[in-house]
């Protein structure tokens, strides 16, 4: 079955085509992030509007790189929430007047249940049960995943997300959007240890995750001292980042022995984030626990894991009509 997948619920529009939910015939992504750069973030409604102007040659290009025909596809899947109202609609809509037109079966699919399944588009995919980490630019949630179809939701943040906690750092240094990958390679050069960051784990047994007070605290430390030079900066993001990573892999170490599970999964944007990899990879090794990360390109937002999560659905006849409208929040559970 092959599979046409849409995604639009933030800042790229992306179209997949994936045959029978796990090879990817193409994958293609029109990122916005050039628009947005000068503003240090997402302005939804030019979000919205250069959407429409991608959506089309963004899916043109993808059936035309698979080497398909239209009349090969099977089924749509496009991205119904959470993300921007004005940004999900524009993709979701083009999906369902698509399948309309063709007389398609239509999956309406969680951004977030897709995240998780760029785990399935990986050579090597994690065995159930696994810990599943999803960590992007809207959510820090750790899941126990016992199917293709179970995610127990263990915690999530309760204020910042992991991503935004990167792009307001960023943003506080004049470092431009997204903040993660330039922070990332900023923070290369200098020892993350000269700067002593807050570590928030709150409560003992709890999965959630609280970024704010180390925001505040790099606003703070920012405010006290010196931070104009690219050198300065540096210091600055590697102390920030080793923060950040040491809370994501205590937490997620923590859920896998408390699940007694030795697999961890990780996705989203932050996924993408290579100290993360290294740093987790060497901590769990010593627990015998084993991580599985996605390449970067399915790490971000794209339409490829839309397209392997609606294949699942479409199987199930768990399908989206006419009626049927996007939603901005929710937790899977
Ligand atoms: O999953 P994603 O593409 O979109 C959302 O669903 O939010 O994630 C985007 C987030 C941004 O906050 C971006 O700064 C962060 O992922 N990110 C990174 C890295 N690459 C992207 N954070 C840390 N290190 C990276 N290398
Ligand atoms: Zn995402």
């Amino acid at each position: 079955m092959i599979v046409l997948g849409i995604e639009s619920s933030c800042d790229e529009t992306a179209a997949a085509i994936v045959q029978d939910g796990t090879k990817i015939l193409s994958s293609i992504v029109a990122s916005q992030v050039d628009i947005h750069h000068k503003y240090g973030g997402v302005v939804p409604e030019l979000a919205s509007r250069m959407h429409i102007e991608a959506i089309t040659p963004v899916v043109d290009e993808a059936v035309k790189k698979a080497a398909i025909k239209l009349e090969d596809i099977d089924g749509v899947a496009a991205t119904r929430g959470p993300g921007l109202i004005g940004a999900l609609l524009v993709g979701f809509s083009f999906a369902k007047s698509f399948a309309w037109a063709r007389h398609l079966p239509f999956a309406g699919v969680n951004h977030l249940e897709a995240h998780i399944y760029s785990l399935f588009l990986m050579e090597k995919k994690p065995d159930f049960p696994f810990i599943a980490l999803v960590v992007s630019g809207g959510h820090t949630n750790i899941y126990y995943v016992t199917s293709y179809d179970n995610f127990e939701l263990m915690g999530q943040t309760r204020d910042d997300a992991a991503g935004e906690a990167f792009d307001k750092v960023a943003k506080m240094m004049g470092l431009g959007y997204p903040g993660g990958p330039i922070i990332e390679e900023l923070a290369k050069t200098k020892d993350p240890a000269v700067i002593s960051f807050p570590r928030t784990l709150l409560e003992k047994h709890s999965f959630d995750f609280s970024f704010s007070g180390l925001k505040s605290s790099v606003a703070r430390y920012i405010h006290d001292n010196t931070v104009s030079t690219q050198d300065e900066k540096a210091q600055v993001a590697a102390s920030f980042q080793e923060a950040v990573i040491d809370v994501l892999s205590e937490k997620l170490i923590h859920a896998a022995l408390y699940k007694k599970c030795n697999r961890i999964g990780l996705s989203g944007g932050v996924s993408a984030n290579k100290t993360f990899v290294t740093k987790l990879s060497r901590k769990a090794s010593g627990k015998n626990i084993h991580i599985f990360a996605p390449p970067a390109d399915l790490c971000g937002d794209n339409a490829a894991m839309i397209a392997a999560r609606g294949y699942a659905m479409i199987q199930q006849g768990s399908l989206c009509h006419l009626d049927h409208d996007v939603f901005s929040r929710t937790k899977i559970d």
